[in-house]
């Protein structure tokens, strides 16, 4: 038995069921944390203009300065140093790289990039690198976007010289993160940007992301990069309420619309049927062999999970094909998410089971807290019993042969949550907006250094 500093005790042949080299990490988003939107010739994305739009984010905030880790990047590899972090997620923002999508490179986005590799390395944290996390540059939105079957191929371009730009300092690749946020917060329920509330278009951006995700991969191969490549999901799991038939055709339906919808094609080289019903239909959109790119093989399978769903059948909720949300919600953090780790295990267990072989990573998990400064110290004991029962829920999955490789903890950093702006915090790390952007580890983020270390001595 170890003990930590904390006075926590890990057991030794607990921390041994994860490999030596087992990644522990955490995660971040270019838009959620840059800021630095209008410098070194960045190009405006569908995230500027949506948050610019009145009444689309908490209290109207943007990313215009987000944690400003365009600058401070320095300071935040030196946190990540400090806690012990040896792997690190962050996106590239595609509008920085290229200001209208694709034609000329701007030099100047790619040296922030360079710097910020360098930096890490230096700090013996390895990257691991999503090239889409939401940030399509405007310009392409305006020739229609994900809608536009051109950008499947200005993506795979970007995509194509990032391998070659940045390939001697990234082995791990990531395509796309939670293309279904894309497809359905995007697209059909108008939540993200770019606002769209069009359930057909919603099915043509889905089929458009996964054409370009597969394009990506083949060519990757093609550059014979010796790095590894795959691809983000948001998954959950999803119980029935009870035994009968209603429940489990609802049950089946709600796994179609959240998990089916980009594991099929995916994984089994089909879109699931029932989909176009309930969703609107990628239908002319799928063309000659776009189902057999979109299958290109991957070397591992990013999941990002974060909570569970209990559904009934509920004929009233024509909207939300016929499903009622029953989840008990006794334990939810500030998202209103109910917490259920053991559905984390589950939906390994699942992928494992029904998809794939290949190796997992949970690519992003974390709460979201009220977190309180109070005397220089945040002591987010939730957000610890949150992590631990998670990882707690990583153990069970590796006991039953799930061959998963890493956990990176969403978030290094409280950001910029999307449409609920900078209202709710999911960091390990405490950022004080109000007094000059200054960064302070919460309880958290020492607890996670502590476990890091444990794991670390348990192997040596
Ligand atoms: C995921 C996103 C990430 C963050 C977390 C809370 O859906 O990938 O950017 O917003 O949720």
């Amino acid at each position: 038995m170890l003990r930590a500093a904390n006075g926590m005790e890990f057991d030794t042949n607990w921390l041994r069921k994860f490999p030596p080299d087992f990644r522990w990490g955490t995660a971040t988003a270019a838009y959620q944390i840059e800021g630095a939107v209008n410098e070194d010739g960045r190009g405006r994305s569908i995230w500027d203009a949506f948050s610019h739009t009145p009444n689309k984010t908490w209290h109207g905030d943007t990313g215009d300065l987000a944690c400003d880790h365009y600058h401070r990047y320095r300071e935040d590899v030196d946190l990540m140093r400090q806690l012990g972090v040896g792997h690190y997620r962050f996106s590239v923002a595609w509008p920085r790289i290229y200001p209208t999508g694709g034609g000329t490179l701007n030099i100047d986005g790619v040296a922030f990039y360079d710097r910020l590799l360098d930096t890490l390395l230096a700090a013996g944290i390895r990257p691991v690198v999503t090239l889409y996390h939401w940030d399509l540059p405007q310009a392409l939105e305006e020739r229609g976007g994900w809608r536009n079957r051109d950008t499947v191929y200005y993506f795979r371009d970007y995509a194509g010289r990032m391998f070659e730009q940045f390939g001697d300092r990234i082995d791990t690749w990531i395509t796309h993160n939670e293309p279904w946020c894309t497809a359905v917060l995007g697209h059909l329920l108008g939540q993200h940007a770019p606002g769209i509330q069009d359930p057909a278009q919603a099915g043509v951006v889905a089929h458009h992301l996964l054409l370009s995700h597969g394009l990506s991969v083949q060519a990757y191969r093609s550059q014979r990069a010796g790095g590894q490549i795959g691809i983000t999901l948001n998954l959950s799991a999803v119980y029935p309420a009870s035994d009968r038939p209603e429940d489990l055709a609802a049950r089946d339906r709600m796994d179609t619309i959240l998990n089916r919808s980009f594991l099929d094609p995916i994984f089994l080289g089909n879109y699931p049927s029932g989909l176009n019903e309930m969703l609107g239909s990628a239908g002319e959109a799928v063309r000659g062999d776009d189902m057999a790119q979109i299958g290109s093989p991957l070397d591992f399978l990013g999941v990002n999970y974060y909570t569970y769903q209990v559904v009934a059948h509920d004929a009233d909720q024509t909207e939300l094909a016929g499903v009622k949300d029953v989840t008990p919600r006794d334990e939810v953090t500030d998202m209103g998410w109910p917490v259920g780790p053991a559905g984390l295990t589950d939906v390994l267990r699942r992928i494992h089971d029904q998809y794939t072989r290949i190796p997992l990573m949970v690519t992003e998990n974390g709460a979201a807290y009220p977190d309180q400064l109070v005397d220089d110290r945040v002591r987010d004991s939730a957000r610890i019993s949150y992590l631990k029962r998670h990882i707690g829920a990583l153990g069970d999955a590796l006991d039953s042969g799930v061959d998963l490789r890493g956990y990176y903890v969403w978030s290094l950093l409280d950001n910029f949550e999307w449409s609920f702006g900078y209202s709710k915090r999911f960091g390990l790390v405490y950022v004080d907006y109000d007094a000059g952007q200054r960064r302070l580890p919460k309880d958290s983020a020492w607890w996670y250094r502590d476990f890091i270390q444990a794991f670390r001595r348990a192997w040596t």
